[in-house]
């Protein structure tokens, strides 16, 4: 991964000290605090270190199988796109360090300034002017910066890439909200739905379910999902009502 176009240089520092007094900000299930890098080539730099709410440890272990195998997938897109896109157009991907700390696990990565929410995997799309903001500035700026993605998620048909990954029906919702642009269709080979649905509460917060609720995520099945106790995803009960 050494020579990757997409993948942020790995780092060598040997640990990270996590300042649990300091929190950085909160999904629905995991807190992220501030911690510094210790030793190595990001010696004294400043790092994010997520771990889950104590109600959520049961998706720790899952979460963390898949973690490296997720951001993977996303750098191999990243490469692709970056094989052709503009200079300022770039991404780079975190692939992050685990770093366990009094039995808890942590996912340590770069703080990124000016972090921006773009999607997540519910289907949420940020508005233009969010999405363009970032992009303009740089532009105008003539800025060498390039957009970076953090702990990204990846939806496949199968359900390949852990809790974050809410497979065809993370993928149907994500065409429900996506309006074609001219980075569509770039070689032709984009394949979309006619009819799609918004199958979860949209939320700019990463959304997560267990995998032995995969098989809820085939468009098959005709479960939506509501919010359940905290976030997790619960089938919706109320589905013969319609
Ligand atoms: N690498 C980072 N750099 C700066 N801020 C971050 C970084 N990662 C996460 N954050 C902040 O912490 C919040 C919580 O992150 P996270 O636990 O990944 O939850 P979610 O993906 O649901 O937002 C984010 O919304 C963001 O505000
Ligand atoms: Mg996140
Ligand atoms: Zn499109």
């Amino acid at each position: 991964m050494s020579n990757s176009s997409a993948a942020r240089t790995n780092l060598t520092s040997n640990s990270v000290r996590i300042h649990t007094n300091d929190i950085i900000g909160e999904g629905a299930f995991r807190i992220a605090y501030a911690g510094t890098y210790i030793g190595g080539n990001r010696n004294n730099q400043e790092a994010v270190c997520k771990c889950f709410k104590s109600q959520y440890r049961g998706l720790e272990s899952d979460f963390f199988r898949s973690d490296f195998q997720t951001a993977d997938k996303a750098i191999q897109y990243a490469e692709e796109w970056n094989r052709f896109c503009a200079n300022e157009e770039t991404i780079l991907i975190t692939r992050g360090d685990v770093c366990t700390l009094g039995g808890r696990k942590y996912l340590v990565e770069p703080l990124i300034r000016y972090f921006t929410k773009f999607t997540s995997n519910n289907g949420w799309i940020t508005d233009e002017e969010g999405w363009c903001g970032r992009y303009k500035y740089n532009k105008y700026n003539n800025n060498k910066s390039r957009f970076e993605l953090t702990d990204v998620a990846v939806c496949s048909r199968r359900c390949s890439y852990g809790p974050t990954d809410l497979g065809e029906k993370g993928i149907d919702s994500f065409f429900h909200n996506h309006v074609c642009n001219q980075f569509c269709h770039v070689d032709g080979r984009w394949q979309r739905s006619r009819y799609t649905n918004q199958w979860f509460p949209k939320s700019s917060s990463t959304s997560m379910m267990r995998s032995s609720q995969a098989h809820l995520l085939n468009l098959r099945n005709q479960s939506t999902f509501r919010s359940g106790f905290g976030g997790i995803l619960e089938e919706n009960s109320d589905d013969d009502d319609y």
